[in-house]
């Protein structure tokens, strides 16, 4: 059984496998329910393994249905199989070949893992252990096999037969209208990055020549019908390719590279050699669909999978603890392929805001783990915001330290060594060890120790010396099983600013060229000398290190930086803190001077009327409120999200009643002419656009109701739309719910676009919420079996709706843990993942503490959880010293 949660895999048990796969030869024969699976494995001992081991294959909910080994079948005791194993006690000490023959049903995988369907066609997932539920395997990602694939079907059912690699040949099989294609992978992989697709799908594609003057064959597959809506992902693929030959010299290294959308996927999207399957929402895009950020996901998820190709599939991973090896290096990979297709510092301030959100509120939670974890219970509970996005934090800081140089450098000796290997962290810092001679070991502390350090920043002047002090201090709070934390290697980018904007010809020599001081110790100080002037100093340029900062700044020497910095993220930064400022002391039900709040306003309008026309991407952000989980986070305890929402509400309006001029010009500078575009200088002026109207909302309820109602039904793109639907979502009455109506009408056969719908309705901060989403789930375009319609009605509710997900009477968390228990019979990875939203359950006030805990004391006591949400469950409710 899998529901037995106590099994635990430590990362220092880790042996080599006793026996290794060189050869897979598949042969599947697609059918609705009965599947038919026949492997040949050509094995043989490892020369590193125990030399008297049984052969033991990983296996999970398998039939088997014969077995052969050299050809000859096994007597019944010489084996022995269950649905998860398949042993043979005495295995040749020599090569043999083992054929297995398995009868799976993909109609009925609910779980998305292994083989299944989705809406009629065949694919497959099996990352991170679903080879074992297509055929009986060492399910391990150091067992690494070249595997050929003989795919069979229906014509009419599966037109298209699609494998790893190349195709090497096709054509009528035997019985009627049934046909077959063979695929060939030459390059050695893990199981996890099999994948095979047979369907009825439209196509749409390019050539493409590598830098090796290589012609491949690229193509995106789509429900039939949508290829007019795959252009902008097919056209994604290739300059992913280009910007990775340039940037980092890596080629492309197959005749064909195919994308399939599929419409259910538990994940984003997924790596497999030559054959990238995607949840279809980043795949499909058009104006009248798409908003501009759905485009900037595609863009960057197209880019991570194929980034994959060689972090992740030419270097693969030894083991599932070395996860961040391939997803912290592929998430850096992406977002500097982002940061050069559209604006670095834009970029680098929506990574930050997404990183704050979710993986420093997971490092505060009792989820907390390292980025290389040390141990695990269920392995898909560790595709998280640690591994993946602190997992790039970690290589960004690396290149921060030793530069781009040899940065770029030390990525070529890493590939150069460990292509076709399986890795470990410890190869990937040894490369770059190497290439600089530097000792790396305290850096890797960054992989091993959970929570977000703490740095503490006094500034000191001395005029008569002309110099300037400033005295660090780091800690790191306890995490789950690490109570005692050693002090980290921080990057800290730096410079001083002076208060009328001209620069500062100070120098410190424990500052590099590059402007980077390298905290290591608990404690240290710089001394800045040739000061002529009380300097403000803008730290952690570029967020140059994923840390939470105190630092002793009046706001006026913020609004300093916010006017004068020339790093543009701590300009961002900058207005962030006035404003988290005043908002945690409201939420907190401190008196604000009013002073302070007028302050700020006059600060935003100054910027509005001469900073932001500049550049409006930028604006948008800045005159954008900290959002109410950044200001529960910062507040970590006794929370009130009541309280936080009613000071975010008043906050916003008086900085709309203080802006209404510019506001209104930008509404009126910025409104959109021509064709829709999706290039990032567009999307700036339209973000720019709708965050005015949303403040002028926040300012005036019966304007912001006009001026919504009229874009909404003027828009020509979905961006536009949207914004001023979710505008509507503020104001309750009428008005929105006549939107909302004639939304559906228009979208009725766009499940893509009916998941905005929901999710707009699943964030409205009204009480009755609750019960328009119990109502919506009965909407005839909602299931539960399809994860996207799950993700954007009940995981929106629980993420992004603090209001009402944490409702003071208990009836959020019951609603949860209700549908957590109900899909966990159906889908246990997104029931686990929709069980995390309980995370910050510890840092509310007791009330809605003690009905968290009782919501999960429920869930925890259903017998046969799967292992997924068993362990979740488990990890929320532990005591630890955390706080
Ligand atoms: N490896 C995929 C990615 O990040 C994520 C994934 C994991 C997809 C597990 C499916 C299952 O690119
Ligand atoms: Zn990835």
């Amino acid at each position: 059984m899998r529901t037995d949660i106590a099994q635990i895999v430590r990362l220092e048990d880790y042996r080599p496998s006793d026996f290794l796969i060189d050869r897979v030869a598949l042969d599947v024969r697609l059918h609705p329910t009965a599947t038919r699976v026949t492997a040949t494995l050509t094995l043989r001992p490892n020369p590193l393994g125990r030399a008297d081991a049984p052969l033991v294959l990983d296996g999970d909910e398998l039939n088997l249905k014969a077995l052969a080994l050299d050809g000859r079948a096994l007597p019944a005791g010489a084996f022995e199989a269950s649905p998860q194993a398949l042993t043979i006690a005495q295995p040749p000490r020599r090569p043999f070949n083992l054929t297995i023959e398995t009868e799976i049903d993909p109609t009925s995988n609910t779980k998305l893992m292994g083989l299944y369907r989705s809406s009629g066609n065949y694919c497959t997932q099996c990352e991170a252990e679903g080879f074992r539920r297509i055929t009986y395997f060492l399910d391990r990602p150091d067992v690494m096999a070249v595997y050929t694939t003989r795919i069979e079907a229906d014509r009419d059912e599966a037109p298209v037969l699609i494998g790893n690699g190349n195709r090497v040949e096709g054509g009528a099989a035997e019985g009627t209208n049934r046909h077959y294609a063979v695929w060939h992978d030459p390059h050695p992989k893990p199981s996890y990055l099999f994948a095979l697709v047979g369907g009825r799908l439209g196509r749409v594609g390019r050539s493409f020549t590598t830098m090796g003057e290589r012609e491949v064959d690229v193509a995106v597959y789509v429900e039939p019908g949508k290829e007019d809506r795959a252009g902008y992902a097919l056209d994604a693929i290739e300059r992913s390719m280009r910007w990775d030959e340039r940037v980092f010299g890596r080629e492309y290294d197959l005749d064909v590279f195919n994308i399939v959308a599929v419409s259910d996927f538990n994940m984003g999207a997924m790596e497999n050699k030559g054959l990238n399957i995607f949840n279809d929402k980043y795949v499909l895009a058009s104006p009248e669909t798409a908003t501009d950020a759905d485009y900037a996901n595609i863009e960057a998820i197209i880019a991570h999978e194929y980034f994959h190709n060689w972090s992740g599939n030419r270097v693969t991973c030894r083991d599932w603890f070395q996860l961040c090896l391939k997803e912290g290096l592929t998430v850096f990979r992406d977002q500097e392929f982002s940061s050069d297709e559209r604006s670095r510092p834009v970029h680098r301030i929506a990574e930050v805001k997404a990183l704050r959100a979710r993986q420093f509120l997971e490092d505060s939670s009792p989820l907390a783990h390292p980025v290389r974890p040390t141990q695990y219970r269920e392995i898909n509970n560790f595709y998280t915001a640690t591994v993946y996005e602190k997992g790039a934090e970690i290589v960004r800081m690396l290149k921060t330290i030793i530069g781009p140089e040899d940065f770029r450098r030390g990525m070529d000796l890493y590939y150069e060594r460990c292509d076709g290997t399986a890795a470990t962290v410890e190869d990937f810092l040894a490369a770059f060890a190497d290439v600089t001679g530097r000792d790396l070991s305290h850096f890797s502390r960054w992989y091993a120790q959970a929570g977000t350090p703490r740095v503490t920043v006094a500034g000191t002047y001395d005029a008569a010396a002309q110099t300037y002090r400033l005295d660090f201090a780091q800690s790191t709070p306890p995490t789950p099983g690490q109570t005692e934390k050693e002090p980290m290697a921080i990057p800290v980018a730096l410079g001083l600013v002076a208060r009328d904007g001209r620069p500062m010809q100070a120098t410190c020599d424990r500052v590099s060229a590059n402007g980077v001081f390298l905290l290591d110790k608990a404690t240290d100080r710089l001394t800045f000398t040739g000061v002529s002037a009380p300097p403000v100093p803008s730290l952690f340029r570029e967020f140059s290190a994923p840390v939470k900062t105190t630092l002793d700044l009046s706001n006026e020497e913020l609004l300093v930086l916010l006017r004068h910095d020339g790093d543009a993220f701590n300009r961002w930064q900058a207005a962030q803190s006035v404003a988290l400022r005043l908002l945690v002391a409201r939420s907190k039900g401190a008196s604000v001077a009013d002073a302070d709040v007028a302050g700020t306003a006059s600060a935003l309008r100054a910027f509005m009327e001469t900073d932001a026309p500049a550049d409006p991407a930028f604006a948008a952000l800045v005159v954008t409120l900290p959002s109410e989980t950044d200001i529960a986070q910062e507040i970590g305890s006794d929370v009130d999200p009541d309280a936080i929402h009613r000071a975010r509400r008043e906050l916003r309006r008086r900085i709309g009643q203080a802006c209404i001029e510019p506001l209104r010009r930008f509404r009126e500078s910025l409104a959109e002419s021509g064709a829709y575009s999706p290039d990032a200088a567009s999307a700036g002026r339209r973000s720019l656009r709708n965050a005015a109207l949303d403040l002028l909302a926040a300012a005036d309820a019966a304007l912001g109701e006009r001026l919504a109602r009229e874009q909404f039904e003027s828009a020509v793109n979905m961006t536009d739309r949207l914004a001023a639907l979710s505008v509507l979502m503020t104001l309750p009455g009428e008005a929105r719910e006549t939107a909302l109506d004639r939304f559906e009408t228009r979208y009725r056969n766009e499940p893509l676009v009916l998941d905005k719908w929901f999710m707009l309705q699943a964030t409205i901060a009204e009480d009755a919420t609750l019960e328009r989403v119990m109502r919506l789930m009965e909407h005839r375009a909602f299931s539960m079996s399809n994860p996207n319609r799950v993700r954007s009605l009940v995981g929106s509710f629980a993420m992004l709706n603090q209001r009402q997900f944490n409702a003071p009477d208990g009836s959020g968390y019951d609603f949860l843990a209700d549908i957590v228990l109900r899909t966990d019979e159906l889908n246990p990875q997104l029931a686990a993942r929709l069980l995390t939203s309980f995370s910050s359950w510890r840092m509310m006030e007791k009330t809605r503490q003690s009905h968290a805990k009782n919501a999960l004391l429920r869930i925890a006591g259903k017998p046969n959880l799967s292992r997924d949400v068993g362990d979740i469950v488990a990890r929320s409710l532990e005591e630890h010293e955390s706080r």
